[in-house]
Order: C-alpha cells, then structure tokens, then sequence
C-alpha cells in the first residue's frame, strides 16, 4: 500500500456511497485480519488504523513528552511520518511493525488514542488516503466518524472471552506462556476505555451491520463480507 455522503438503508449498506468497506469493533475481534483477507480477495487496498495510533504512542514514548505538554505534542504531530506497505507499518521510514506490539505501546496507546487532537491529526491523514475508495479500512471510528459515507459497513463483535481464547492461542503459539485470566483483563480494559472515552468512543454506526463472530470461523466472516459488498455493489 502506498499513501501517496448517500441514502442510508440501515443494512450496512448505502447507496451510491464511497466504495470503501469500513470494519470496527472492540479489540482482539479480528478485524485486521480479516480486513486484510476481504481486501485481497477484491484486490482492494487494507488500511489499519490501529497501526497509526500505536505508531504514534510509540513516537511519543520516543519523544519522551507527556501528552500534558500540548506545544511538543503539537509539534510531533506536526513532523509524524507514518507509512503503511505491505501490511507493515513505517514511521520516518523505519520498520516500526514489531515495536508497536510491545506491551508498553499496548498501554500508552489508549490515552494517546484518547487525545482529540491526536485524533484529529491521524483522522485527516486516513481520510486523504481513502478518499478514492477501494480500501478496507478497519478501526474503531471508521463507520462512525472517518468514512461515514463507506459503502459498507462491519461491526464485528465476539464475546470478550472467546476474544481472549483466541489471542491467548496467538500468545502460545508465538512461544510465549500467557496467562488466560491476565489476557481477559486486558481485553476488557480496553473495551472500557475505547467505548467510555470522549473522543470517539467505540460504537456501532447506525447504518452498520453488527456480524458476532464468536461462532464463526475466519473462512465464514470473509465470505460474508464479500458477498454482502458484491450483493451491493
Ligand atoms: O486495533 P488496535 O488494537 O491495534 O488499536 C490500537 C489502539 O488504537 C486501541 O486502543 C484503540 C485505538 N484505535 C482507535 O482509537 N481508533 C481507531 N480507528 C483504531 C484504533
């Protein structure tokens, strides 16, 4: 990937509306993967805008500033490079994909993707990149704030404990020994704090249509995604 409004059905989806395909939903529910499975399969481009808010908790963990210090925020944000290719993110053209997993990246970006102003910077750049369309964009604002007119769009749920097996099982399978009831308690955190904050707050868009993938396998929630867009299109 290079960064280089309609009648609403209330069936997520609309009429002669902005081909791009929105996805949100609370953490741990898949959506990245499965955008980036519906994005190649209609050759379309992925966007992940979780990526950009971790890219930019880790360049203010970087910059060690507090997010109290609005002139050096407002200065980062001012010179923020951030770059997606090939499902890896960028930022001042280094590979920042790994480090944006760590655990310290995982707490700071909640009140990094609280920050309104943050918001509003990395909102703008997802707007400039998608404008044209075809993209699959997942997040948690992007049926709701960022593309509001999005031909189609996801709210992909599970229950926060089939959410939890299944990063527990990513954990394991990376080598490492998670904690089950710790990896819950993280996923609920941030399910309170992404639907409580004031800016944005997770929620289902009224014209979105809400897909419980707790009892689907990948395969099934892919299918359904292209076939609803293609039914539509
Ligand atoms: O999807 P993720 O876990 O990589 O997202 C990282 C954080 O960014 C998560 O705390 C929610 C936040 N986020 C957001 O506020 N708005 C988005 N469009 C995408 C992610």
């Amino acid at each position: 990937m290079e960064w280089r409004g309609a009648a609403i059905q209330n069936d997520g989806m609309t009429a002669s509306a902005l081909p791009l395909i929105a996805i949100d939903g609370p953490s741990g529910v898949g959506k990245s993967t499965t955008a980036k499975r519906v994005a190649a399969r209609l050759g379309w481009q992925y966007l992940d805008t979780g990526a950009m808010y971790r890219a930019a908790a880790l360049a203010v963990r970087r910059a060690g500033i507090e997010l109290s210090d609005r002139e050096a925020l407002e200065r980062l944000l001012a010179g923020l490079d951030l770059a997606q290719d090939q499902g890896r993110m960028f930022l001042a053209g280094e590979d920042i994909s790994e480090a944006i997993r760590s655990q310290e990246v995982t707490l700071l970006v909640t009140p990094v993707s609280a920050d309104a102003r943050v918001r509003e910077v990395l909102v703008d750049q997802q707007r400039r990149i998608g404008a044209r369309g075809r993209w699959v964009v997942d997040g948690r604002d992007i049926g709701t704030v960022v593309f509001p007119g999005a031909c189609c769009k996801v709210f992909l749920t599970a229950s926060p404990e089939a959410r939890a097996q299944r990063r527990f099982l990513e954990l394991q399978a990376k080598g490492q020994s998670p904690d089950f009831a710790a990896v819950l308690a993280d996923l609920l955190r941030r399910d309170t704090a992404d639907s409580t904050r004031t800016a944005s707050p997770l929620c289902k868009a009224d014209d979105a249509v809400e897909l419980d993938s707790s009892i689907l396998n990948l395969d099934q929630v892919v299918d359904w995604i292209v076939q609803r867009h293609a039914a539509h299109a």
